[in-house]
């Protein structure tokens, strides 16, 4: 008997980056923090969930990613993982969760795979980080490695700028990104490179790119959720194309629930309970 396939779609796994890039076929991926907009990003197709460290920016309002803790990546991949089936689920890794010795880093790198419920992690670093990468990898944790833009970075780089300026700094991009593939990552985002740039590394490497501000060439792309939904403050870098505009949407529906509150229309008769007949009124108001 012929075997049915279910009716749903493959779950992704590690492997299904590699396949992809080989036919050319570009895959997707989306931030997400909490179970109801993972569920969203998961069931609308996305090939990847990355929980990211932008949680600090972009739910906790920490300005930048610094703050970001170990606990607060487990448990918003936990919710992640309650809320999609089919996408690839990669966790940052926040901060100061590897930077103190390879041993701590595996621990923090288990924990979010063995409680939050990652599928990999993902760091941020070139050159500096291959070792680390090799080691976490060594102990079965697929890693994702980020390099260009490195915002956990923003101190010693004085801001959010382009990446790979000078031939040096893009012929360094190129090596880190070949030695990561070497130490074991299994792909790697490009953050605010130069589109050439990231199209000579996409192109110099069997593993997949991640792009972000990193142009076209790139096998998959990824933004922030919020900022593709218009659910951000502040002014958006040029890389975002927002195809929504959630803020004022849900503006309008507080004010519109605000004002029928006050005229009196919320709630009205089908929103609320009528008296049952095992009570009687005038016998409660004697
Ligand atoms: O934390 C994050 O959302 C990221 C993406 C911007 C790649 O690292």
């Amino acid at each position: 008997m012929a075997y049915l396939k279910p009716d749903r779609p493959e779950k992704v796994y590690v492997p299904a980056l590699r396949k992809a890039k080989k036919k050319g076929k570009k895959l997707v991926c989306l931030t997400a923090y909490d179970y109801p907009t993972a569920r969203i990003v998961d069931e609308a197709g996305v090939d990847i969930i990355l929980v990211g460290d932008s949680i600090g920016n972009v739910i906790h309002g920490y300005g930048n990613t610094i703050p970001v803790t170990l606990e607060e990546i487990v448990s918003a991949t936990k919710a992640v993982n309650r809320g999609s089936s089919r996408a690839l689920i990669v966790s940052d890794m926040p901060y100061g969760s590897y930077h103190i010795n390879e041993d701590e880093t595996v621990a923090n790198a288990l924990e979010l795979m063995k409680h939050g419920g990652a599928e990999a992690v993902k760091l941020e670093g070139g050159r500096n980080r291959v070792k680390l990468v090799k080691r976490i990898v060594d102990e079965e944790i697929p890693v994702m490695a980020h390099i260009g833009l490195t915002p956990q970075s923003v101190h010693k780089l004085g801001g959010y700028r382009v990446q790979g300026k000078t031939n040096e700094a893009a012929q360094a991009l190129i090596d880190d990104a070949k030695m990561l593939q070497d130490a074991g990552a299994f792909a790697i985002v490009l953050e605010l490179v130069p589109r050439e740039i990231a199209e000579m590394v996409t192109n110099a490497l069997e593993i997949s790119t991640v792009g972000i501000g990193a142009g076209a060439v790139c096998d998959i792309q990824v933004l922030v959720l919020h900022d593709l939904v218009g659910l951000t403050f502040g002014r958006l870098p040029r890389f975002v194309r927002q195809y929504a505009d959630l803020r004022t949407k849900m503006t309008e529906a507080v004010q519109a629930w605000m004002d029928d509150v006050k005229s009196g229309e919320y709630p009205n008769d089908d929103e609320s309970y009528g008296l049952p007949d095992a009570v009687d009124i005038e016998e409660l108001q004697s």
